[in-house]
């Protein structure tokens, strides 16, 4: 193993994503320090590592530096994922760009200040905007929806900029549409899958925005998460930009309609209500820059993956009913 016992910070760590790549870290005996303030993440993401000698947790903000500069100490490897997520920065747009590009720079200037060994900046499809083109290569063009779009490119070309100027060995990934246990349903951070899960196992008509011809690339956590520590162990991307993607292209209508029928429901209402501002029309991955690279592939086909998301919310310790209850259908007006 490449980076056995090598100390990672983990920025966004109790989040859904970020608490998979601990997952993932713990396994293979890395070291592992989470920065994450809260807003969106959960200790029970990662509690079954807190009597863990190799686990830290740190509760503070990426746009702190007193916060940043603690976290930062005897690092070797950074992996930053925290941010403010797409809905939330309809409404909030300054404070979205504050968290995510700002944040970005900060981290970025105090892992360059401790001669961090890899930095992995967890970008976004959203990025691109609407395909013009698909399969979508990192070549194609760059025209975000969104003010969480353009902060995660403003966060991209912050990481590229540390590179090209100062030489820090950074690594910018680009994963696309992410689904599985802990995703959100709820408040502003509540993605589709989630969202019409819960709905459905609660016999409530499921929320589409627009006509559900929209397309999305879903990769399950576990595979992003596995893309992740791919990316850090292998230093011939150091310096690259790489999409993560299952090269599999699905609508919102059919996928909520696999949903439903999942949890045996398939007689569920379905109500196509307004689009979503800024929503991405079309989004379908071209990985195979990541794939030949770093020998990644996902393991988790989607259906198994829907299945497996399905029966972590219809188990959940909190009760279908109460998971209900934050649920918002038009959830960028919270
Ligand atoms: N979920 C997806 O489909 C998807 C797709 C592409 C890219 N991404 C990227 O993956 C990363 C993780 O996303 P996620 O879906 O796990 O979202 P998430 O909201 O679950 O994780 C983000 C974490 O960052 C934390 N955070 C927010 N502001 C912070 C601050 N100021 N200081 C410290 N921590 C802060 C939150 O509490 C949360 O735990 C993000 O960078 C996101 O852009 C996600």
């Amino acid at each position: 193993m490449l980076n056995e016992g090598k100390k990672c910070l983990v920025t966004g760590g109790a989040g859904f994503i970020g608490s998979h790549l601990v997952d993932a870290l713990m396994k293979k005996h890395y070291s592992v320090r989470v920065l994450d303030n809260l807003v969106n993440g959960n200790l029970e993401n990662i509690s079954h590592h807190f009597n863990t000698k190799a686990f830290e947790f740190h509760r503070g903000s990426v746009t702190d530096p007193v916060d940043v500069g603690r976290a930062m100490e005897k690092i070797d490897i950074v992996f930053h994922l925290a941010c403010l997520g797409v809905r939330h920065s309809i409404a909030h747009p300054f404070e979205n760009h504050r968290v995510n590009a700002e944040g970005t720079l900060l981290i970025l200037d105090s892992a360059y200040r401790n001669n961090i060994e890899r930095f992995i900046y967890c970008s976004s499809s959203e990025v691109y905007g609407t395909a013009e083109y698909v399969p979508m290569p990192e070549s194609h063009p760059t025209l975000p929806c969104t003010v969480y779009g353009a902060s995660k490119l403003a966060g991209e070309s912050y990481a590229r900029a540390y590179h090209k100027t100062y030489g820090m060995p950074v690594t910018v990934i680009r994963p696309f549409n992410t689904f599985g246990p802990r995703s959100h349903h709820e408040g502003d951070a509540g993605e589709v899958i989630p969202k019409t899960i819960v709905r459905a196992l609660n016999n409530q008509p499921i929320v589409v925005f627009g006509d559900g011809s929209q397309t999305r690339d879903f990769t399950y956590v576990v595979d992003t998460a596995d893309a992740l520590v791919a990316a850090v162990e292998n230093d011939n991307i150091v310096g690259e930009t790489l999409n993560i993607g299952s090269n599999f292209e699905i609508s919102i209508k059919n996928l909520v309609n696999s949903i439903a029928r999942i949890v045996s429901n398939s007689t569920v209402r379905i109500d196509f209500i307004d689009s979503r501002p800024g929503d991405v029309l079309r989004l379908y991955a071209d990985s195979q820059k990541f794939m030949s690279f770093c020998g990644w592939k996902p393991n988790i086909e989607f259906k198994e993956g829907l299945k497996r998301t399905v029966e972590y919310f219809r188990n959940h310790p909190i009760g279908i009913k109460n998971l209900l209850k934050d649920e918002v259908a038009r959830n960028w007006e919270v």
